[in-house]
């Protein structure tokens, strides 16, 4: 038996919560094939889209499906194929999608041994292969959809957050590759308790925000005084791409994960399309290639 699904592509951080705050994209994502097989272990037979290892402990699905398996009195494997629409290193949850899609297709084809949280941990093993840092605000909305918070990393506790319905996002993905473990190494361990206090008003200010579907609290809170200012000189035109897209109309914009890729919330489809045209406006003119996708968020 086997299972054909879509993974999608995810936003991690946004802005005021880093490593604790993500959202899956509707409309950007890969799609995998999941199959139950006799042979033990698991073996990634076909891997398109983008150049990445296939043994499979070097891939992350391999090595979250192998964490799967360890837990697991199934005595057979799988095989998995993955063709990635996600680029590699763009900051959209690339290794989060095959991580997840493995383990989730791989429980549905046993029959639910495991619950939910379990899965993100499994798939957390995959993130932790990909940046070394096991996180979760990647794979907990690829997992669960929507936004997700990770209330606390131990114990694991996460939280889906509902979001009102006209929330779009515009994700633009300059083609530079960034790797989220050098993106990591270049942040400060110490804050100060004045930044910490802007940041934790805006987090909670975000979290109500979207669970009072008040559209211009979630673009007051999209604030970030701690990783944005750091990491976003690791990308071009960071500040102009930003103010383009609030000038066209975004409730707000930030870096995507680790980025490169910046992303902007929108209310409606209609503004989230002008603010992908303003976005990309400095890449045409300073000749930068650049992907960039319109999506609901929810
Ligand atoms: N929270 C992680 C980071 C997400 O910013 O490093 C990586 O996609």
């Amino acid at each position: 038996s086997e299972l054909k699904i879509f993974c999608p592509a995810t936003i991690a951080n946004i802005s005021c919560g880093f490593d604790v705050l993500g959202v899956a994209l509707d409309s950007v994502g890969d799609e995998m094939i999941i199959r139950k097989v006799a042979e033990k272990g698991i073996r990634i037979t076909k891997l398109t889209g983008q150049d990445l290892p296939t043994e499979t402990h070097l891939n992350v699905a391999g090595v979250a499906g192998l964490a799967l398996l360890g837990e697991s009195d199934y005595d057979g494997g799988f095989e998995i194929e993955i063709h990635k629409k996600i680029k590699a290193g763009s900051g959209i949850g690339s290794s989060a999608a095959s991580s997840t899609g493995a383990v989730w297709a791989m429980n549905e084809l046993l029959g639910t041994p495991f619950p939910p949280l379990e899965l993100v941990k499994f798939a957390m093993e995959g993130e932790r292969l990909a940046s070394g840092v096991a996180h979760a605000d990647n794979v907990a909305p690829a997992l669960f959809g929507g936004f997700t918070l990770v209330r606390s990393y131990e114990p694991l506790d996460i939280v889906p957050i509902a979001s009102p319905p006209q929330l779009w996002a515009t994700v633009i993905h300059p083609q530079i590759e960034i790797r989220t473990s050098d993106s990591r190494k270049i942040l400060k361990t110490n804050i100060t308790l004045a930044d910490g206090i802007k940041q934790w008003g805006n987090l909670g200010g975000l979290i109500a925000g979207l669970l009072m579907e008040d559209y211009d609290l979630i673009g007051r809170s999209l604030t970030d005084h701690i990783v944005e200012p750091i990491r976003s000189i690791l990308i071009p035109g960071f500040d102009k791409v930003k103010s383009d897209a609030i000038s066209a109309g975004a409730l707000g914009c930030g870096i995507s994960g680790s980025g490169p890729s910046i992303f902007a919330f929108s209310k409606g489809e209609d503004t989230a399309k002008k603010v992908a045209a303003a976005m990309k406006g400095i890449y045409q003119k300073i000749g930068i290639e650049y992907d960039v996708h319109v999506s609901k968020v929810n």
